[in-house]
């Protein structure tokens, strides 16, 4: 080999290190960031998307659907993939996310109709066969006359029968049981926050029956209580499972010791009182009052922080994920461009997340879970930053944010 040759050939080996070295410290720096904004760039497929066991949409059918409780207000959807594929497993206590095209709002004219992605939780161990969500009828609150009741879950409850085709995005969420641990199980449930437990509960008795589980379930009376005989058969038939059913309104015909084991809330005094000694892992889901005393309660109880997990159905309060106003990183005055809608808009830093601040100027933009879990929110940003106050379970794809926990950085335009 000539001089020259051998000196082309070093020079050519040096650029490929060189650019593969450039290349991983890119990549690396693209991953390590995940909760700051990136600069725009061309549509990419949501990370999220790429660890999910399919991307996108995919058609579900109704198998059957049945009511959970006594007074028919939660009622459970059991789905089979159109494709007839086997489904993926997935960790117990994760959610779906389901696109309603044309959702009939309720108490509004005739003939308006919106479309709407909304998260359930699936409520039953994983099969490879079905799915099944269970959906809790939200009423108009009482006393706000003109506030109409929840558009999704009436939708779910007067017109989603079987036979109909849903679309569905695959199981997700960060909020799961921790399926490699041994350590004694705390699964806490209030109201219909109890469906992630259904199917945390589903798959302890079938891999690790022997593993000790205190399940407390809060709800108003045995009336209203979602999966009551199941859930008092399993106990009965696993001396593991410990339940706890605990009625805030027992009615007459409930009875102390054979349908509820405690009158009242489920407070930290009855864990106190109820759990034997030793660590625990905690699982929580339910109304926010729940959520915002329990959570705190357990951290002052001393319990360690990664042995409690919590899932807010709704804006993620105790999460903390939406920082208000004054702590914020971007309280200060701004302007949010929308670039689809033709809107600049000035942000005054009032808004606890650019998806409230968009919806209050009449801006369209698609929500699902509003604290970070789904995606559904998920924009590009075309210029400029948004931060979050944590990191979102949803990884947002490259040049893209979450409206719903994020607040802008600074001057912003979004492709909305
Ligand atoms: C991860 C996750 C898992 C979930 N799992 C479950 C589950 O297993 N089961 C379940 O039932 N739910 C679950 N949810 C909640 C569910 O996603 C929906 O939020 C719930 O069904 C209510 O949606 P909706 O469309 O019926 O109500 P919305 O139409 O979104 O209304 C919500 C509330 O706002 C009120 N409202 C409506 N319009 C107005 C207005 N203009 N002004 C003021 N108030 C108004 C309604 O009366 C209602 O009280 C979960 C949520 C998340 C994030
Ligand atoms: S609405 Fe679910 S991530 Fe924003």
């Amino acid at each position: 080999m000539t001089l020259p040759l051998l000196l082309g050939w070093i020079g050519a080996v040096l650029l490929l290190q060189l650019a593969t070295a450039l290349g991983l410290a890119l990549w690396r720096r693209a991953r390590s960031s995940p909760a700051a904004a990136v600069p725009a760039g061309p549509p990419a497929e949501s990370a999220a998307a790429a660890d999910a066991a399919w991307a996108g949409w995919r058609d579900f059918r109704v198998a059957r659907r049945e009511f959970a409780d006594a007074a028919s207000t939660q009622c459970s959807f059991v789905l089979e993939p159109v494709d007839g594929l086997p489904l993926p497993p997935f960790k117990p206590g994760q959610f779906l996310t389901f696109q309603l095209p044309a959702v009939r709002v309720p108490d509004t004219p005739e003939g308006t109709q919106r479309s709407l992605t909304r998260c359930y939780s699936l409520s039953a161990a994983p099969d490879p066969a079905h799915y099944r969500i269970t959906v809790k009828r939200v009423p108009a609150p009482a006393g706000l006359p003109g506030v109409p009741a929840g558009a999704s879950s009436n939708h779910f409850h007067d017109h989603v029968q079987a036979g109909d085709v849903l679309r569905v995005r695959a199981p997700a969420g960060h909020f799961h049981l921790d399926m490699a641990s041994d350590l004694p199980v705390v699964l806490v449930g209030g109201g219909i926050g109890i469906t992630p437990m259904l199917s945390m509960l589903g798959w302890l008795q079938t891999h690790q029956p022997h593993r000790p589980v205190h399940l407390f379930h809060g709800v108003r009376c045995g009336h209203e209580q979602a999966y009551a005989g199941w859930l008092r058969a399993q106990a009965a038939a696993h001396p593991a499972l410990r339940l706890h059913a605990v009625y805030t309104q027992p009615a007459s015909t409930d009875e102390a010791g054979r349908d509820y084991q405690h009158a009242g809330r489920v407070d930290i005094e009855l864990l106190r009182r109820t759990l034997p000694h030793g660590r625990h892992q905690f699982y929580v889901c339910g109304p926010p009052a729940m959520m915002d005393t329990l959570v705190p309660a357990l951290h002052a109880w001393g319990v360690p922080p990664q042995d409690v997990h919590f899932e807010a159905f709704g804006p993620a309060s105790v999460k903390g994920l939406t920082a208000g106003a004054a702590t914020s990183p971007a309280a200060t005055a701004t302007t949010v461009a929308f670039r689809r809608s033709g809107r600049h808009i000035a942000w005054d830093g009032s808004d606890a997340t650019l998806l409230d601040f968009a919806e209050r100027h009449g801006v369209v933009v698609d929500s699902g879970c509003r604290s970070g879990a789904c995606g559904a929110c998920e924009t590009r940003v075309l210029e400029g930053d948004v931060r979050y106050a944590g990191a979102p379970d949803h990884t947002p794809a490259a040049g893209h944010c979450l409206l719903c926990v994020g607040r802008p950085a600074g001057a912003l335009t979004l492709d909305a």
